[in-house]
């Protein structure tokens, strides 16, 4: 089957795709976005989070072709401008990465959790576990992960206060 799909803003079509593919697999061996990590495909893991019309999915469940015309957002999408996303930049200065199989899929949750939270927010430790219970990583420990989710929000509600203070 073809299938055509906006991908990181961009409008894609890739020929003769399988039927009854994943979206995961779509996006790795059709689509050029090797980002997006398979582990488990049975949606356990996380590590094939992506957004499908901005709601985040675990792409192995999704069927590519359920994805027809739609809008998917992948880790590679998160920069703005060649600038990594500060979801992204906190991982780094924390050290929230070790194998990084699970760090794509993360990136993309915590991304969703730190961008859709309202300012006035403060995200703790324990709804930061709950919001990322289904993104397993079996290096971390995880306290540096959260560490990074804090430092994330930090920059982008300060972002926001400059914003609201002009
Ligand atoms: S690979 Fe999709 S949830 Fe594990
Ligand atoms: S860093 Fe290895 S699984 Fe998370």
């Amino acid at each position: 089957m073809d299938l055509t799909m906006t991908i990181n803003g961009s409008a894609r079509r890739a020929r003769a795709v399988p039927a009854g593919i994943s979206l995961l697999t779509a996006l790795r061996e059709h689509f050029d976005q090797p980002g997006t990590k398979n582990a488990c495909e049975q949606g356990e893991c996380g590590s094939c989070t992506v957004y499908l019309d901005g709601e985040t999915v675990c792409s192995c469940l999704v069927a590519a072709g359920q994805a027809q015309g739609r809008e998917v957002r992948t880790v590679e999408g998160l920069a703005e401008d060649g600038v990594p996303d500060a979801v992204q930049r906190a991982f780094i200065e924390c050290g929230a990465v070790q194998c990084g199989f699970c760090t794509p899929g993360l990136i993309v949750a915590v991304h969703d959790l730190v961008h859709d939270a309202r300012p006035a927010d403060r995200l703790d430790d324990a709804m930061i576990r709950e919001a990322l219970a289904g993104n397993l990583c079996r290096c971390t420990g995880y306290e540096k992960i959260i560490e990074a989710v804090h430092r994330a929000a930090a920059e982008l509600r300060a972002a926001h206060e400059q914003v609201s203070a002009k």
